[in-house]
């Protein structure tokens, strides 16, 4: 029988789940009030009105969701020795080849970058969305500092979109991923393959 570790307990797997269904809730809401094209897609949320009511709503709740994601996982997306090398070697990965990769902890150099840029592009969409959030706080905000936050909204969102989808792909990619965040264990395999260091630290522990 495959030796199974835990990589993800249930209510990191859940916090997960969670931030990814307010991250498709806002992406599809903030894309059809983006561009009359993807209107069609505010009939997923009750309508014109109803989608602009509740984009915000789904955003906080997004960034609220990663900051509890954030607080458990940050100290293991420090950039550390190593992660320059992996990132040197990673065109020989995306090519198939993984023999000369450099060990990895609990996150590769690809996924810490993920991390920061996807919590960056978080702090930005609340804090461009807030100066132009119509009833609530826009009026605070003069006219041409809420255009340029309309602007720089757009910009992350897109960022983000596009962060989320080599996620995504990553996640997909790499066999057993997906059943680490679902069922929260991986492989005695998996993680001596992918995460040698961390599959040590926790076998040094037991
Ligand atoms: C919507 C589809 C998504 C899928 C299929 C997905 C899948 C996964 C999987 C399989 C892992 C485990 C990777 C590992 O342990 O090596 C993971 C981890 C993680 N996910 Fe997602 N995810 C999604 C959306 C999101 C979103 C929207 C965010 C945040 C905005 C997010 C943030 C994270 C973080 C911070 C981790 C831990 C570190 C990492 O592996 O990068 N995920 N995800």
């Amino acid at each position: 029988m495959t030796k199974m570790i835990q990589r993800y307990p249930a209510r990191t797997r859940l916090n997960h789940w969670a931030v990814a269904l307010m991250f498709v809730c806002a992406g599809l809401s903030g894309l059809s009030i983006f561009h009359p094209a993807l209107f069609f897609l505010s009939n997923l949320f009750g309508g014109g009105p109803w989608t602009r009511i509740l984009h915000p709503f789904f955003g906080v709740l997004m960034v609220a969701g990663f900051l509890g994601l954030f607080f458990k996982m940050w100290r293991d997306n420090l950039w550390r020795d190593g992660d320059g090398a992996w990132v040197r070697h990673s065109p020989y990965l995306l090519k198939g080849d993984e023999v000369d990769m450099p060990p990895v902890g609990k996150y590769n150099a690809g996924q810490k970058l993920l991390f920061w840029v996807s919590g960056l592009c978080l702090v930005m969409l609340l804090v461009t969305g807030i100066a132009f959030w119509q009833p609530w706080f826009a009026d605070f905000f003069p006219v041409p500092v809420r255009r340029v936050a309309v602007l720089l909204h757009a910009t992350s969102a897109v960022a983000l979109i596009m962060s989320i989808f080599v996620h995504i792909y990553a996640a997909i990619w790499v066999k057993g991923s997906i059943h680490a965040m679902v069922r929260g264990s991986v492989s005695v395999e998996w993680a001596r393959r992918h995460h040698l260091l961390w599959f040590l630290e926790i076998d040094g522990k037991k």
